[in-house]
């Protein structure tokens, strides 16, 4: 990639601005946590991977300034910046999971002292980031199989590099079958209303020289019809415990015409996605974001004044409508209660349980 998504550097938090693309190659500098939350709620930073990043980047920032040596103090302030992350996007759980791990180096400040808690947050946040990098890779590791010579790949949204720390995580899928030397397709979905597929996503593709297509949302069907879709893969923002997946609105549309064309249909993304604690998708927060997205077109207005819209950000895949679900633990497949509770019985698989605090 020839980008960075996210950077802490020194006192700054490094952004690339995300709703300027493509137009415009621009980075944010982030000189305070709110800055941070704020470049999350705006969408400046988005994709499910990329805003955990972000939100355990910007409390190590907030860590890093803040100035009082008492251990009470320091706690509050923190604290209280790790809550402004938590109300920033209710509905990828990789936020949570994020403020989740920084607050429990948070919490051992009475025994390590303030100054060592501050290197400690910044430690576990470049970890968060680095991890994360490494994950994506063995996500396209397993998936690159599902790829073959000759397939038409479609995709929704933006879970590329972008979306993440870095490489992606269904573009991470693609990438990896790119480097294996294959030879493919991918159409892309521009996804109305913020465009991520076609301002993010083709803009990701054509710059790693990979053939690629942009549709609009309602051609899927079409193309489908017409034998040019093999798979889609697409990201995901929360999968509950029985494998019900919420991801980019649209994405559920898109796995109903693929099951009814006989098509698979994966998911792909890291074990920080999954939130066993709840049973279905039912239980998943969905974000609604202001009307004038839908009314509007890149700011311009589209629809007449005064009518009624609607702005779910994400919706939910059941789980009978996904064939897998691509970790970097490897494959997930059917029945996947089973498997995911299978998945977490192995070492170093941590069970989320629900946080209090969470939207
Ligand atoms: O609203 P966004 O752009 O943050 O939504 C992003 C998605 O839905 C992605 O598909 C998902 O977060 C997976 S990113 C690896």
């Amino acid at each position: 990639m020839k980008f960075k998504t996210i950077e802490l550097k020194g006192d700054r938090v490094r952004i690339l601005d995300q709703r300027k693309l493509p137009q415009e190659v621009r980075y944010l500098d982030c000189r305070s946590a709110s800055s941070v939350a704020e470049a999350i709620r705006t969408m400046a930073i988005r994709g499910a991977p990329a805003i955990g990043v972000a939100a355990a980047i910007g409390i190590a920032l907030a860590a890093k300034k803040t100035r009082s040596s008492s251990p009470q103090v320091f706690t509050k302030t923190v604290e209280r910046v790790c809550q402004e992350m938590r109300e920033t996007r209710p509905t990828a759980v990789n936020l949570f999971w994020a403020v989740d791990r920084m607050e429990k180096i948070l919490k051992r400040v009475e025994n390590d002292g303030v100054e060592e808690t501050k290197k400690n947050l910044v430690r576990e946040a470049l970890q968060i980031l680095k991890t994360d990098i490494e994950v994506n890779r063995k996500i396209g590791e397993y998936g690159k199989r599902l790829i073959k010579n000759g397939d038409g790949v479609l995709t929704h949204c933006n879970a590329g590099a972008l979306a993440t720390g870095g490489y992606g995580t269904a573009l991470g899928v693609i990438y990896a079958a790119r480097d294996q030397g294959k030879k493919f397709q991918v159409f892309v979905d521009e996804t109305r209303p913020m465009l991520q597929g076609c301002r993010l996503t083709a803009w990701e593709l054509v710059q790693e020289k990979i053939p690629t297509t942009l549709i609009t949302d309602n051609m899927a069907g079409v193309l489908m019809k017409k034998g040019l879709v093999d798979l889609v893969v697409v990201g995901a923002d929360r999968i509950a415990r029985n494998g019900d997946t919420a991801n980019k609105i649209g994405t559920y549309g898109l796995a109903v015409l693929s099951k009814s064309h006989d098509i698979p249909f994966y998911v792909a993304a890291p074990t920080s996605t999954l939130d066993l604690s709840l049973v279905s998708g039912e239980e998943i927060p969905i974000e609604e974001r202001s009307t004038a997205e839908v009314t509007h077109f890149c700011g311009y207005p589209i629809a007449p004044k005064g009518v009624k819209a609607f702005n779910p950000a994400f919706d939910v895949t059941p789980h009978s409508f996904i064939n897998g679900i691509i970790t970097e633990k490897g494959i997930i497949w059917k029945p996947f209660n089973k498997n995911l509770k299978k998945m977490s019985a192995t070492p170093n698989f941590k069970l989320r349980t629900r946080n209090s605090k969470d939207a």
